[in-house]
């Protein structure tokens, strides 16, 4: 690949050196030169339409604008003059006039709107035009965030935003002259559209407070708040998050733009249900009282119950059952009981364990992805499950043209992207030569195969697609990628800890005098065990049931002995992503009430 050519440029009188294509903006930034901006956003392709960013070039007479005009070589280039300062207060006035910006009103007053921003850097105390005050529609039907357009200045970064990186689509602009807004899925709201996965990038990317998260509004400036980088522990994928907080609570999430997994993106999991959803918290250890209701307790108090119950109890009818969601630190004092109790185990998804049992970690998966195509999804949802995985699939397909194919027994948000969707259960013989066709001429393909791969029908699928790159040119066969969907079932594997897609049969074996169950911060407090036929009846017959948990649930109400654990924005620790990444968990709150860490609390209780 030949090196870009280099150039220099004068801007403000300074000599500042570029490559050619480079724009006269990123040139500028390069060099330590601020020009303001508002539809601009690194990242995003460029799109000119706020006229913010205008520039003088010597010897021509008109404006342009920076974020917008590549850089030529030699040229001379004026950022602040007194014209451009005019010109540019006027567009300011103008797009004051234009919707209804009443600032104290608004969740983003006080430093967080970048068109605010701009008018105080103008000076701009009152405006020449007369205020439109157009009665512009509200959209609440979003769960998690809101547009009001009377905030909108049109400058197109969600819209972008949503094309280029979630890779959907669903936002565009309708309408002519002062009737233009933004739209949809062209015409439905938030609420009903079937595009829009709830990622929240355009809000994150919004300038103005016309895009707003609803858990966010009103709890203080970003600029007031202390921001911590952490880790997602809602999936394998492991996103970096930048957490803002202020007098110990959350007020907003983002991407950590620095992360080498996500880039700055997430999910709708790890930007909003981690925080914005209301869960009843676990902030001290509950003991069942003789009157059968769970009674607040001091930890010496709980942990001396479950060492005496533990005690008495037959060591052949002890069990540790764990949740996935555990930081590596975790799993290693889970590793150290597994001489204290009889039997110690982890609960996992379905046909995960047969995915995680001798794992493997798929190094660089992301930039494989990145670069792929022709993409195989087998056995896995990861518009359901790793929505960060899923929009780099979208991204394959929709920028660079990847062949899609996905094999998977229920539909998924990512069918309607795909050359070929099938469903595992059904897939007939006529269907590989189409196979075939499709994957033909494939360089750099990626097989992405989930959990489901792993049952007797998803085997099969998977030798035969692997069949299909049989006799290929050598290094032209696919890059193979397990995605488990828990999120440290890899570690837990790893680890050599049993992983249990049914506990039933588990709890079923023989009695069970005792069990401790570290759901951690399982969403649901660990009540989805008790979707599975007969694990409700069975954990009723346990004598002593013990459950770590951060939050209360249908699991802890039936414990005898409740322990109060941290969630992921108060653990310190590890996780391992499913490329193998060893990364950090940070806490982000001071810890509340009487919690502790998973780790602390087994080692304490059964050391
Ligand atoms: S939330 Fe995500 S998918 Fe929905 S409109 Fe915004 S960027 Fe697009
Ligand atoms: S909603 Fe926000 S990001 Fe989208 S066009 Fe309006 S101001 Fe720009
Ligand atoms: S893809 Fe996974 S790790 Fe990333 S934000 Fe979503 S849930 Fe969190
Ligand atoms: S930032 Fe350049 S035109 Fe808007």
């Amino acid at each position: 690949m030949s090196t870009p050519k280099q150039i220099t440029v004068t801007i403000d009188g300074k000599t500042c050196t570029g490559t050619a294509g480079q724009t006269i903006l990123e040139i500028a930034r390069d060099n330590g030169i601020v020009i303001p901006t508002l539809c601009y956003l690194k990242g995003l392709s460029s799109w000119g339409g706020c006229r913010i960013c205008i520039v003088e070039i010597k010897g021509s007479p008109k404006v342009v604008p920076s974020c917008a005009t590549p850089a030529m070589d030699g040229a001379e280039i004026i950022t602040n003059s007194d014209r451009l300062v005019q010109l540019r207060k006027c567009t300011l006035e103008l797009l004051f006039s234009e919707r209804n910006h009443l600032c104290p009103m608004c969740p983003y007053n006080k430093g967080d709107c970048g068109l605010q921003h701009q008018g105080l850097a103008h000076g701009i105390t009152g405006i020449r035009y007369q205020y439109l005050y157009p009665a512009m529609p509200i959209d609440l039907t979003a769960k998690y965030f809101g547009l009001d357009q009377n905030r909108c200045i049109l400058c197109t970064r969600c819209v972008r935003t949503c094309d280029e990186v979630e890779g959907v689509h669903t936002l565009d602009i309708a309408g002519r002259g002062e009737k233009n807004r933004i739209v949809v899925d062209l015409a439905a709201s938030f609420g009903t559209s079937e595009t829009c996965t709830s990622c929240g990038a355009c809000v994150a990317n919004c300038p103005t407070g016309a895009l707003f998260d609803k858990a966010a509004a009103f709890r203080g400036p970003l600029a007031s708040c202390q921001t911590v980088l952490t880790t997602c522990t809602e999936c394998p994928v492991g996103c970096g998050l930048k957490v803002f907080t202020k007098e110990n609570r959350i007020v907003n999430v983002f991407g950590d733009p620095d992360s080498p997994v996500n880039k700055g993106h997430l999910c709708v999991k790890g930007r909003y249900e981690t925080w914005a959803d209301a869960r009843q918290r676990v902030t001290q250890p509950l003991v069942r009282g003789a009157d059968g209701q769970l009674h607040p307790a001091t930890w010496p108090a709980a942990m001396k119950l479950i060492k005496d119950t533990l005690a008495q109890s037959p060591d052949w009818e002890t069990g540790l059952l764990v949740s996935p969601r555990l930081t590596n630190e975790a799993i290693q004092s889970v590793r150290k009981m597994v001489d204290r109790f009889d039997r110690v185990a982890a609960f996992v998804a379905p046909h995960e364990a047969a995915l995680c049992g001798q794992p493997e970690f798929s190094a660089d998966a992301l930039p494989k992805l990145d670069n792929a195509d022709a993409i195989i999804v087998l056995g896995s949802r990861p518009s359901e499950d790793h929505g960060v995985v899923a929009a780099r699939i979208r991204k394959a397909v929709r920028q660079r043209g990847a062949k899609l194919l996905i094999f998977h027994a229920r539909k998924s948000g990512l069918d309607r992207y795909a050359d070929i969707c099938a469903n595992v259960v059904s897939l007939e013989r006529s269907f590989w030569k189409q196979v075939a066709d499709t994957l033909a001429g494939a360089q750099r393909p990626v097989l992405l195969y989930g959990p489901q791969a792993m049952s007797p029908i998803g085997v099969t699928v998977l030798e035969r697609l692997l069949k299909a790159f049989e006799g290929q040119k050598e290094g032209t066969g696919p890059a193979v990628i397990p995605l488990p969907r828990s999120t440290n079932s890899l570690g837990l594997g790893a680890a050599g800890i049993e992983l249990l897609e049914e506990i039933g049969p588990w709890l079923d074996t023989k009695p069970m005098s005792f069990l401790h169950i570290v759901a951690g911060d399982e969403p649901d407090g660990g009540a989805r065990l008790l979707e599975e036929r007969y694990v409700r009846a069975l954990l009723s017959e346990v004598d002593c049931l013990v459950v770590q948990a951060a939050y209360r649930s249908a699991l802890t109400d039936m414990a005898k002995v409740v322990l109060p654990a941290m969630t992921w924005a108060e653990k310190y620790g590890t996780v391992t992503n499913f490329e193998g990444r060893v990364l950090p968990v940070r806490p982000v709150l001071a810890p509340v009430g009487e919690i502790r860490d998973d780790q602390t609390i087994l080692e304490s209780v059964f050391a």
